[in-house]
């Protein structure tokens, strides 16, 4: 089977983006035939190129919806392979089409009119391209004809894009001078570039390695998102479309985010009398299976030794294209694989500018994200989801937004600072039975005069947490409570002493200590824990683990604190090694904090004196575990 490589073509609106595809068309004999004739008649009558949009445009009536493209259209082939041409009318589009699995395009070509240089378009173009991963670009500098062929002018219009593309950490593949009209170094190269020494455009093409092409598909992890699951006399069969990797019978599957696992027995293909044995990224198939877990739409299945991510948040590349500008705690519907599900964003962290590739730093989170802009946002859904990062696999790394069954936006996953939390949720443990305690709960609250519970400080580095809950520690201590305090660089010394400070080492430290503290609760003890626990899901695990002991006996206690107070308090110096790079993954810097969103309790620390704080929180902690009766002895 031949190659084929999907390009996009970007560029300013008129800067001959569409006569360069028609010349390529045109050359390469590529157009369907009824259509040769009058762009023929078209491409004699030397003034008017434009025209010849008209005629693209109606073979690529399909793409300005954004449904699936048509490809016979707007293919065209060289000697080596085929190039299916992506060419949508703007930014949205190109976009709508790539994030929504429409076409993801293996490189671009940017088309920059010669005399009229890099323009903000240009730069839109060439942004975009880069954020949606298009990693291999080819510059086409165009109408080289109307101004004579001039090296040094195709020389600053190169230095132009060159300092651009550098500035976003890239660089143009080849910038090729052209003139599509006459065809100068399309498909011939031209004798009016006598000083250009570089491939015609066709040629650079033809260089391009192929990256999503079928053997690099192959070669990732096995993804196929469950489209239906149809049952057929006896069997029941798992239908799906195979994103990346491939699947043997007999091989062992994970279902995720379900978690349920199965073998495959057989590999169904319509149309196809023989079943297979394996099939490859791209094809649809029915698996049949040797146990029945009951699986549905929207799960991912991949082999169990290479498995998806599962989490409830990720960090989102994301193109916005709403109506009305996007907000925090906005809900929206998240199409990934064949999933749909609710999710909100929960943080909008950057406003991407274009014409600013390298950002400007001021501090503060971005109110809004206006349509059609670009923005780093962080999205949290209440299910658990199976995806990649879009680094690691392009293809389920990436998800489309939808706003009353309308694409709202798109965007590319990104876990950075985040924990995959596939190992908190996977239980190892089989053939284990409940033993049943002889002393009661009451039976220890009456002795203790109170019930137990879990007082979860969460906070950055500095925020007072451990000052808090040793003072509060010892305060209840002589008011008569069982109480005791967990703190964050002491239990890393022993209990958590083998983790480190990871996304997935925090997530497990504090996994173990919501179940340690659970525990405390379940032995009658008021416990205080003083850990950053950054990650919301992480506090929520904990949350569940307190209450399966005392239905109300967790409060959550935001302890806040700015920052920039924070980093001036400093009382280990961490924070100065952290900027200076010598401390890595470091809350508040380098690493995510995520504040609580509803807490039992706020305190605030920046601004009064530490007394103060700690008169609130025990205030707090007394009016929920009143002592009642009489102590028995006292200390
Ligand atoms: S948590 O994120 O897993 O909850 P924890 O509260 O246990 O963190 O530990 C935080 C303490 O570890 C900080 O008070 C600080 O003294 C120390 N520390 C060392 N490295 C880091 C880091 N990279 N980020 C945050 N704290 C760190």
């Amino acid at each position: 089977m031949r190659e084929r490589l999907r390009i996009a073509f970007v560029g300013h609106a008129d800067h001959g983006k569409s006569t360069l595809i028609g010349r390529l068309l045109h050359d390469t004999g590529s157009p369907p035939e009824d259509k040769v004739e009058a762009m023929e008649a078209m491409w004699n009558q030397r003034d008017m190129p434009f025209e010849l949009a008209f005629v693209l445009n109606a073979f690529q009536a399909e793409q300005d919806q954004a449904v699936a493209i048509d490809e016979a259209h707007v293919c065209f082939r060289s000697g080596t392979r085929d190039y299916l041409i992506v060419d949508v009318p703007g930014h949205r589009e190109l976009v709508r089409t790539m994030v929504s699995g429409a076409a993801f395009c293996d490189a671009g070509v940017l088309v920059i009119d010669a005399e009229e240089g890099v323009r903000q378009q240009t730069r839109r173009g060439a942004y975009l391209l880069h954020l949606l991963g298009v990693g291999q670009l080819i510059v086409a500098v165009s109408k080289m004809d109307r101004i004579d062929f001039d090296a040094e002018r195709f020389a600053s219009v190169e230095a132009d894009i060159g300092a651009y593309l550098a500035a976003l950490g890239t660089e143009p593949w080849q910038v090729v001078p052209i003139a599509a009209h006459d065809g100068d170094n399309v498909s011939q190269p031209s004798p009016r570039t006598a000083w250009y020494e570089g491939p015609i455009l066709l040629d650079a093409l033809d260089a391009l390695p192929s990256c999503e092409a079928s053997d690099a598909r192959d070669a990732l992890p096995f993804r196929m998102p469950v489209q239906g699951v149809y049952h057929f006399d006896e069997r029941r069969i798992i239908a799906g479309r195979i994103e990346t990797g491939r699947v043997s019978v007999g091989d062992r599957i994970l279902f995720s985010p379900s978690n349920k696992t199965a073998h495959v027995s057989g590999i169904e293909v319509w149309n196809v009398r023989a079943p297979l044995t394996e099939a490859a990224a791209g094809r649809s198939i029915g698996l049949t299976l040797n146990e029945q877990p009951v699986v549905e739409r929207g799960e991912t299945v991949s082999h169990v030794e290479r498995p998806p991510i599962e989490t409830d948040v990720f960090r989102a590349r994301l193109f916005w294209l709403g109506h009305t500008p996007l907000r925090p705690g906005r809900r929206c519907t998240l199409r990934l694989g064949t999933a749909a599900v609710d999710v909100e964003v929960q943080s909008i962290d950057r406003v991407l500018d274009p014409d600013e590739p390298e950002g400007r730093e001021d501090g503060a989170a971005p109110a809004e994200v206006p349509r059609d802009g670009i923005a780093e946002v962080i999205l949290r859904s209440r299910a658990m989801l199976a995806l990649d990062a879009f680094t690691a696999n392009p293809r389920t790394g990436r998800f489309v937004l939808a706003d009353e069954n309308e694409i709202a936006g798109g965007g590319l996953i990104s876990m950075e600072g985040y924990p995959d939390q596939r190992a908190l949720i996977t239980r190892r443990s089989s053939n284990v039975a409940i033993v049943n305690h002889g002393v009661s709960r009451a039976a220890r609250a009456r002795r203790n005069r109170h019930a137990g519970g879990v007082i979860w400080l969460t906070g950055f580095s500095g925020a007072g947490k451990s000052t808090l809950a040793i003072a509060a520690e010892d305060h209840l201590f002589h008011k008569g409570y069982q109480v005791y305090a967990l703190d964050g660089d002491n239990v890393r010394r022993g209990l958590g002493a083998t983790l480190g400070f990871s996304p997935e080492d925090r997530a497990e430290n504090i996994r173990r200590v919501g179940e340690v503290a659970a525990l405390f609760a379940d032995a009658g003890f008021i416990v205080l824990t003083a850990f950053i626990s950054p990650y919301r899901s992480d506090r929520e695990r904990a949350r569940a683990a307190a209450e399966r002991v005392s239905p109300r006996g967790f409060h959550e206690v935001y302890v806040r604190a700015p920052l920039e107070v924070c980093e001036a308090r400093d009382p280990q110096g961490l924070y100065l090694r952290a900027r200076a790079g010598e401390i890595a993954d470091f809350t508040g810097v380098s690493a995510p904090y995520e504040p609580p969103d509803r807490p039992e309790l706020t305190v605030d620390t920046g601004d009064r004196p530490v007394e103060q704080s700690l008169q609130v929180l025990i205030d707090h902690i007394e009016r929920y575990f009143a002592l009642v009766g009489e102590a028995a002895s006292e200390e």
